[in-house]
């Protein structure tokens, strides 16, 4: 598949990795340009581009860089993507740390990811975002391994979300279905399965007992 990488960090430089290996056509794209990129794509044979390129052709867009960051995203940056692209946000909100306060998590109450959504303007899938990055290049197994870990994978659109959950298969993990955007707060920083190394079963009961309420150390 053609996939566009918007963000070359921790995450976004290990799927870069494993998505090369898998023989996908990675475009890979951060801030400062695609000149910084050179020992990744040297590394990986994934192309270096500037972001307003990164999800041309794409069918598959990852979007993981500081929520914080989100808004500066040059406008209409999906518009050459392919029809019907399925895009990835591995996003999270941390207030405290790094993204400062943002309004309309905290006050209207939209999970992380539906704010992206609105942000860009395209629906996401919500992927990754509670799996160690270390994780994509060391934890990957086959499937029916009894060690494979699952992810939860929350979305609107469904053929979407089957395409996200089919590369995340691929990738080497299970998936379990977390639901709509809008369910997407229990996969949030600070829930049971936020960081959890578990397989299906354990990801389906951390994500049935999150607690509605945001906590504490991820508010402003
Ligand atoms: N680290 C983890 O283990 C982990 C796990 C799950 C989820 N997450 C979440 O995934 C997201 C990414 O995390 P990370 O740890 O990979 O971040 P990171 O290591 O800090 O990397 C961020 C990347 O985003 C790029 N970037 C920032 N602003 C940009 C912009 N306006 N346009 C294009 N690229 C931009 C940066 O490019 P420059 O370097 O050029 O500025 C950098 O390549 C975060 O929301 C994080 O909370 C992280």
């Amino acid at each position: 598949m053609k996939i566009g990488i918007i963000g070359a960090g921790n995450i976004g430089g290990n799927l870069t990795r494993r998505l090369t290996a898998l023989g996908h056509d990675v475009s890979v794209a951060n801030s400062r340009g695609p000149q910084t990129l050179t020992a990744l794509a040297e590394e990986t044979g994934a192309t270096p581009v500037p972001v307003e390129e990164a999800a041309r052709g794409a069918e598959v867009v990852v979007v993981t860089i500081p929520l914080k960051a989100i808004p500066n995203l040059p406008a209409g940056i999906l518009d050459g993507a392919a029809e019907n692209v399925a895009v990835i946000d591995t996003g999270n909100y941390y207030p405290q740390q790094r993204d400062g306060r943002i309004a309309a998590i905290e006050d209207e109450g939209l999970t992380e990811s539906a704010w992206t959504a609105r942000q860009i303007g395209h629906t996401v899938v919500k992927a990754f975002n509670g799996t160690f990055a270390q994780d994509i290049l060391e934890r990957p197994r086959p499937a029916g391994d009894p060690d494979r870990q699952a992810v939860p994978v929350a979305g609107d659109d469904e053929a979407a979300k089957r395409v996200v959950r089919n590369l995340i298969d691929e990738l080497g993990f299970d998936t379990v279905d977390a639901g709509t955007l809008a369910d997407s707060w229990r996969q949030q920083p600070g829930t049971p399965v936020y960081g959890l190394r578990e397989g299906v079963a354990g990801v389906s009961k951390a994500l049935a007992e999150a607690p509605r309420e945001r906590p504490a150390d991820f508010r402003a």
